[in-house]
């Protein structure tokens, strides 16, 4: 472990690793800014103001092209769940790639059929989840979701909650709540935008014991209000991501459950982010408030990186789609299956889960000690490793720090951490690092934020 102490005057060093990257001989970051200028989509964007090229990764360490060290704390944005290119992952896909790379679903080819069954035993015990659809993204496997809940209910409207993020697909970007992610155009027929559940910023602050049940109660309104009274399908993220890491209140989603099945809807949960571990203390983030959805979505860390993503639901609502056949090219490519049947069996053997709980712990005190040094520390909060921690100039009117939020994002860079930023506003820390960081690297990671933010 490095030698230096949270809040203390030795250099901030990052924690030492065996590793040596590869001497890099591709492009340089001006050639590749360049290139991506001229060529590729003008909405892209990227972070910090100096171009910042990845070129290699190891466990929770990404390196530049000149070799600099990085710890990354956000994870190709929540995506690397036990770590870049993991021995066992590369292996994994290796050897798929040397057997047979593609078949898709119209022959039979083991590791999707087994991931299939692999990713069910993951499904609490008596769930009924017992279906997989692959796919390759998030957003595919949500609008899959949402088609199955219309299909199943013969209803059409859909609830999800402002602040929310499902993805970038056309129908995604309806049930999508943030207008950084939305275009001028015809969109979300038939959603309804719920109250953000936000104890920091919404009406129903951290300090009412009954903000649970009041938010859940506006779920209710919208049913009652905006709908026929019969709807097909909520949606949400157990832990908001792109939204700033917004944790729903304990009992919301129970009662929330309640107020979509009386009005014979299916429950969705995203687990994009939330799933495999991450939240320290279940495998799932749904299973910390308790209840059981209709239908999961999962994707990100599922393949460490490379793209895959499913849905996973009971059989009576699988077999109302049989009235249709389904078919996706790459949803169950082998490469992918093997690749994350193998992050599955690391997740179990690295005690991957555990590792979240006990460095998200870690995590959250030398946060809170931080926000008692520094008032623009307006809000800390999270779960396992998925952290958010708000920045505001003012503690009392939470106007938002954004311009700070940058500064220190920027310093922080400087010194080897990387972390992500979002929230509607851009000024919320977002921390989702590879859940395999280890206790020193939470240390370095806190004594570099805790630099940055003496510097504002
Ligand atoms: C909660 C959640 N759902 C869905 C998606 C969409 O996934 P993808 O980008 O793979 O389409 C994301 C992506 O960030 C997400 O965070």
């Amino acid at each position: 472990m490095s030698e230096q102490k949270l809040n203390g005057a030795i250099s901030v060093q990052i924690p030492k690793t065996d590793f040596v990257p590869r001497k890099y001989e591709g492009p340089s970051t001006a050639e590749v800014v360049s290139l991506r200028r001229q060529y590729m989509n003008p909405g892209i964007f990227a972070y910090y103001k100096k171009p910042l090229m990845l070129v290699e990764g190891n466990g929770q360490y990404v390196y530049d092209e000149e070799g600099k060290q990085y710890l990354d704390t956000f994870a190709g944005i929540v995506t690397i769940s036990v770590g870049h290119c993991h021995p066992k992952v590369v292996a994994a896909g290796q050897k798929q790639l040397e057997t047979i790379m593609h078949t898709t679903t119209i022959y039979y080819n083991p590791e999707v059929a087994l991931l299939a069954k692999e990713l069910i035993s993951k499904m609490p015990e008596g769930s009924g989840l017992n279906r997989v659809y692959f796919t390759n993204s998030g957003s595919e496997a949500n609008d899959l979701a949402v088609l199955m809940s219309r299909m199943y209910t013969g209803a059409y409207d859909m609830i999800s909650l402002r602040n929310g993020y499902h993805g970038m697909s056309e129908g995604m970007r309806g049930l999508t709540a943030l207008k950084n992610w939305k275009f001028a155009v015809p969109q979300a027929f038939g959603v309804h935008h719920a109250l953000n559940p936000n104890r920091y910023r919404g009406p129903f602050g951290y300090d009412d014991p009954d903000s649970a049940h009041k938010y859940a109660n506006d779920v209710k309104d919208l049913i009652d209000h905006a709908t026929p009274g019969k709807i097909a399908c909520y949606i949400a993220e157990c832990i908001q991501g792109v939204g700033g890491t917004v944790v729903l209140p304990d009992g919301y989603l129970k009662e929330v459950y309640k107020h979509v099945r009386d009005a014979g809807g299916l429950c969705i949960a995203d687990e994009v982010q939330t799933g495999f571990g991450r939240t320290g203390t279940h495998y799932w983030g749904f299973e910390g408030h308790g209840v059981i959805p209709d239908i999961v979505v999962v994707a990100k860390g599922m393949g460490n990186g490379t793209p895959i993503a499913a849905v996973i639901t009971r059989e009576d609502v699988a077999m109302t789609m049989k009235t249709g056949l389904h078919f996706n090219t790459y949803g169950g490519n082998p490469v992918s299956c093997a690749i994350a049947r193998a992050v599955l069996k690391i997740i179990d053997e690295e005690n991957i889960q555990q590792n979240a709980y006990e460095r998200g712990e870690q995590y959250m005190e030398g946060l809170l000690k931080l926000q008692k040094k520094y008032d623009f520390i307006g809000d800390v909060r999270g779960k396992g490793l998925m952290i958010g921690l708000e920045m505001v100039k003012d503690r009392v009117t939470k106007e938002p720090a954004v311009e700070e939020t940058l500064q220190v994002m920027e310093r922080c860079r400087d010194m080897g951490l990387l972390i992500g930023r979002g929230g509607l506003l851009g000024n919320v820390f977002r921390i989702k690092p590879p859940m395999c960081i280890s206790e020193a690297d939470v240390v370095f990671a806190l004594d570099v934020m805790d630099r940055a933010f003496g510097e504002l």
